[in-house]
């Protein structure tokens, strides 16, 4: 991991696309210093997703720690937010580095013990072909607006039989790529960048073109989870 961690301090990225920008802006990073929302991802018809910011700014709970028990070897959690998985997953004896394009983000995630580089998902990145597992939590399918280019990705950076463990929409019928805003109580409207929700019959779908075979489903009262096992 020291390969990681001198990545880590280089702090090198490319030129932000607009999520980038939108992640990087104020109405995510003050959330993230105050530890609550309420904060959004606005559609253009004015439907809201609320981001459970709390949750991130707190412990693992038990569905994370579900996920956590599943993972192996080293594991990239890509989309860290303030680092709660990272820290767990770092007291727990992991090796785990946390990736996102949020100064904020990777802040608290370094406060709070964990490992994190201020880098895109499709940037280059340390130890590409060799992660053991990673998560794509709290939504996370959604970045970059197209779930198959996502796992196409993920491809490449995890080793051959790598595990991917993915968070699923509740709602089993969701496939949908759409623009979005992030939004605070003001209403004070971000730059617009493409995001993505699936459900699991989806995110199968998109599994087996893309070089995945499922391995395992499961479930709480209020997250569903997919593991795929790299070909
Ligand atoms: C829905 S939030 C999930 C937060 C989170 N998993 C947590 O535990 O707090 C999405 C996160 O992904 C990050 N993100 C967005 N696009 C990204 C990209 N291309 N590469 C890496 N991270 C990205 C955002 O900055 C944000 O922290």
């Amino acid at each position: 991991m020291s390969g990681v961690r001198a990545a880590a301090r280089t702090g090198l990225r490319r030129t932000a696309p607009a999520a980038e920008r939108a992640w990087s802006a104020d109405p995510y990073a003050d959330a993230l210093h105050a530890g609550r929302g309420p904060l959004f991802l606005r559609r253009a018809d004015g439907w809201l997703l609320p981001l459970d910011v709390e949750r991130w700014c707190a412990e693992a709970d038990a569905a994370d720690l579900e996920v956590l028990r599943r993972c192996e070897g080293t594991v990239l959690d890509v989309g860290c937010g303030p680092g709660r998985l990272v820290a767990a997953l770092g007291a727990r004896g992991h090796r785990a580095l946390g990736i996102d394009v949020s100064e904020a983000a990777v802040a608290h995630t370094v406060g709070r013990g964990g490992q994190a580089l201020l880098r895109s998902v499709f940037d280059p990145l340390p130890g590409t072909g060799r992660w053991g597992t990673a998560l794509l939590v709290d939504g996370n399918i959604g970045i970059g607006g197209d779930p198959a280019a996502l796992l196409r990705r993920l491809a490449q950076l995890l080793a051959p039989g790598g595990l991917l463990i993915a968070e699923t929409s509740l709602h089993p019928d969701v496939d949908e790529r759409v623009l979005v805003q992030i939004t605070d109580a003001n209403g004070t409207p971000g730059t617009p960048f493409p995001w993505a929700r699936v459900g699991t019959p989806a995110l199968l779908r998109h599994a087996a073109t893309t070089g995945w075979h499922p391995t395992d489903q499961w479930s709480t009262s209020e997250r569903t989870f997919v593991s795929l096992r790299r070909e």
